[in-house]
């Protein structure tokens, strides 16, 4: 199907692979940056939104990383002005990813003037001495600074990101970190356990019994987030993200990060930049994590698409479904079966009754959903879904 007769896609991530320093625990592909490559990035991004612009018509642009918030004002214009050009602005809801020391009240304006109506701030813990150990460039009162340059630039959705089950944090500091971050009332809250990722610094000192890792401890602290977000008016809505606004029909509040939603409910979207994944019309493809040879395929004026694959229709509807059972709401067996043709119920009914048997899932005439105990132990959930 050519893209002119086909719906545009309406979701669009976009990947800025710089950060101002590594951080101890994080494998998103991002690099301590210099301003010769971070301009040529730039160029390269336009080009690649020009090749794929008249296939989008973006609900959602979500710009992620790295730290977005890194590029510069000059930097952030030539790429607003040319996503207007393109007709790519204009979406429901645009979220750009920072980080809270390079917030200024300049950037934050330019943003709201093109149409960004949304910050996710990445904030990971408000002790002093846990910020250093995670190697965060910003201190807790940065965090509360940018937060209010935000807010004085017009923002009214604002997310920010939480770590716990850090190294040496106790429950009495992620109580501490959760009644200021609750105190801050943004509309979003998205709070991750610590993974430890291959390659990283926080690895290598688990690796080498420098701490020891408590899963009791991190069971203990997700029980607070819960408890804690509930109690601050937030609606749980997957795993580690929490939005205020009432419940739509499919238990989803109105703050929900809508571009999530998508990613959870098996829609298209479009990823550009180094690293990224896009899924569109049943394809999946990932851009090359390089930033130099993404940047020079760009200038040969191809895409700069390391891989690229079908997926089987089974496959791709046990994917959908994994990754929708994330969600409290899980899935509406109409809702699956609209978006991927198949039948939940036939095709998966044991491994449902599985799930309930062992108390992780709820199963009622229309709806099959995890249960709080089956939330937490969602990968091992999801894996009996993937064929
Ligand atoms: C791309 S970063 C967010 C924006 C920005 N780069 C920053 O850190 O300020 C996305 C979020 O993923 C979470 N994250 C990254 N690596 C993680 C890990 N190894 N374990 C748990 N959460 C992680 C952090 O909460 C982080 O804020
Ligand atoms: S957590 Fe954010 S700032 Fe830290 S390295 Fe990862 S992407 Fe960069």
């Amino acid at each position: 199907m050519t893209a002119s007769k086909a719906a545009r896609v309406a979701n669009l991530y976009i990947h800025v692979p710089f950060c101002a320093q590594k951080c101890a625990y994080c494998a998103f592909y991002s690099e301590a940056s210099s301003g010769e490559l971070v301009n040529r990035y730039v160029a390269a991004l336009i080009r690649e939104m020009e090749m794929v612009a008249s296939d989008l018509k973006p609900k959602t642009i979500f710009f992620g990383g790295g730290t977005p918030s890194l590029l510069n004002l000059r930097q952030w214009e030539q790429i607003l002005r040319a996503m207007e050009k393109l007709n790519l602005l204009g979406a429901e809801e645009f979220t750009v990813e920072c980080n809270p020391a390079t917030v200024s009240s300049d950037k934050a304006k330019l943003f709201r003037d093109f149409g960004v109506n949304r910050i996710s701030m990445g904030v990971q813990s408000l002790d002093e001495k846990l910020l250093d150990r995670l190697g965060r460039i910003h201190s807790r009162e940065m965090v509360f600074k940018s937060f209010d340059i935000l807010r004085a630039a017009g923002f009214e959705n604002l997310n920010l990101d939480l770590m716990f089950a850090i190294p040496t944090q106790t429950v009495e500091i992620w109580r501490a970190t959760l009644t200021e971050a609750m105190a801050m009332q943004s509309e979003h809250l998205s709070s991750y356990e610590v993974i430890y990722e291959d390659d990283t610094p926080l690895f290598a000192q688990m690796k080498a019994g420098e701490f020891d890792v408590d899963e009791n401890l991190a069971c203990e602290m997700y029980d607070e987030l819960v408890s804690r977000a509930t109690a601050a008016g937030f609606h749980q809505y997957e795993i580690a993200n929490f939005a205020k606004g009432a419940l739509n029909g499919e238990k989803i509040p109105a703050l929900a990060c809508k571009h999530n939603v998508n990613y959870w409910r098996g829609g298209s979207f479009y990823g550009l930049g180094p690293s990224a994944t896009g899924y569109v019309r049943g394809v999946r493809t990932k851009n090359w994590s390089n930033t130099q040879l993404y940047c020079e395929q760009l200038e040969n004026g191809k895409r700069a698409i390391e891989s690229s694959e079908e997926l089987p229709p089974l496959r791709r509807a046990g994917e959908t479904a994994a990754f929708g059972l994330r969600m409290n709401a899980g899935w509406a067996f109409e809702e699956f079966q609209r978006v991927t043709d198949f039948d939940l119920r036939r095709e998966w009914g044991k491994d449902m009754e599985q799930l309930a048997g062992r108390g992780w899932a709820l199963r009622d005439a229309n709806r099959f959903q995890l249960t709080p105990q089956g939330l937490r132990f969602a990968d091992a959930a999801a894996e009996l879904f993937l064929r």
